[in-house]
């Protein structure tokens, strides 16, 4: 059985591949899956360029879906043919947080999704989207279920607010196709006046430079009446988080999720404590809320935006692909 490996101490000439034992029969409330779709997320890419320092040999993606093969005994949620997409936290089922950690986050803490074949328990999984192909499902387990937290799970999203998303990659565009699920007004800035044209035809109604208007926080509170937005999904982190606090409402919610720019900094703790805003830190979510996302894109037909597909051999080439930000929503493998 094939998989893709990184070799330590990471980087993307390090990611090699390998031919692992077939994991046999799945046991007691495990399913075996043959896997054919994954998805490549920043943190992925951090695994892979070695900034995680995962273990040797460890399997590449986070994300992936594929079809049941044979199901354990005591399983009745999957049966042979299912389309299933893996979950982030694999013991994470429902409730309030309970992980702050990668420690059993696939493709990082434990080996991942760029292989052939895996068992796993059941609950590790949940069922794909009716009518997506393998690729498409796995776009859901890490972008797209951050960003339906964010914006509905904890953020409580409702027809008519308006929600500001930093930049056009996987997370952001999911978060765009939510909000527009959702009858929200969308705020969005790119680096790239290309991405913004294409932002605007999927429906955002305001788009903005953030490389030409450094002072976005500020035009986006005027864009919202002046009174500021009601959500930001904060992909940035120290570099955007002050223009943040300046585009949200009093009030209003900001999902700390990214580190685009850094991992420390300053807070503007008087701007925000005025603002009166909810600031939250998240990490991904539970399997009932992937559950509950999962429902809510067969309900309104929604797809995932795929800017590129490469083949599971060339993952070193996709990775490369991300680092250079050219993408437009997610990028996958298929196999
Ligand atoms: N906490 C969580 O659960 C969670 C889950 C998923 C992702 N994340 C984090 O969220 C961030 C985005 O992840 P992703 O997978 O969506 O990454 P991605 O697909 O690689 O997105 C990269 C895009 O971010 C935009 N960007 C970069 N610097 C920016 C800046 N200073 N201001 C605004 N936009 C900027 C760029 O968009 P343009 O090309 O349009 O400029 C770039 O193309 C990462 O930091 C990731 O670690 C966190």
């Amino acid at each position: 059985m094939k998989a893709m490996i990184l070799r330590a101490p990471g980087g993307l000439d390090r990611i090699v591949s390998d031919t692992r034992a077939d994991p046999g029969e799945p046991g007691p409330g495990e399913i075996r899956v043959a896997l054919h779709g994954g998805s490549l997320n920043y943190h992925d890419l951090s695994v892979a360029l070695g900034h995680m320092k995962a273990e040797d040999g460890r399997v590449l993606l986070a994300d992936g879906a594929g079809t049941v093969e044979r199901v354990g005994s005591g399983v009745t949620e999957f049966a042979p043919g299912d389309l299933v997409v893996s979950t982030f936290f694999p013991d994470w089922q429902d409730g309030p947080a309970t992980v702050g950690d990668f420690a059993r986050t696939p493709g990082d803490g434990m080996d991942g999704f760029a292989q052939e074949v895996v068992v796993r328990p059941a609950t590790a999984f949940t069922r794909a989207p009716k009518g997506y192909d393998a690729a498409e499902a796995a776009t859901i387990t890490t972008a797209g279920l951050t960003a339906w937290r964010a914006l509905v799970a904890d953020g409580g999203l409702k027809a008519g607010d308006s929600v500001l998303l930093l930049g056009t990659g996987g997370v952001s565009i999911w978060a765009l196709q939510i909000a527009r699920m959702f009858g929200a007004r969308v705020a969005i800035t790119s680096s790239s006046g290309e991405k913004l044209e294409r932002a605007g035809e999927m429906g955002a109604d305001w788009t903005l430079n953030y490389r030409e208007q450094p002072e976005w926080g500020r035009l986006a509170r005027d864009w919202a009446g002046g009174r500021g937005v009601d959500h930001v999904v904060e992909v940035g982190g120290p570099g955007t988080l002050a223009q943040s606090v300046e585009a949200v409402r009093v009030g209003g919610h900001i999902s700390l999720i990214g580190v685009l720019t850094g991992f420390s900094g300053e807070v503007p703790t008087a701007a925000l404590m005025a603002k009166q805003a909810r600031l939250q830190g998240l990490i991904v979510g539970s399997r009932r809320q992937q559950q509950d996302f999962v429902r809510a894109l067969e309900a309104n037909a929604v797809r995932p935006v795929i800017d590129r597909r490469f083949a599971l051999e060339d993952l070193a080439e996709a990775f490369r692909y991300e680092q250079g930000a050219g993408h437009f929503g997610k990028i996958a493998v298929e196999w």
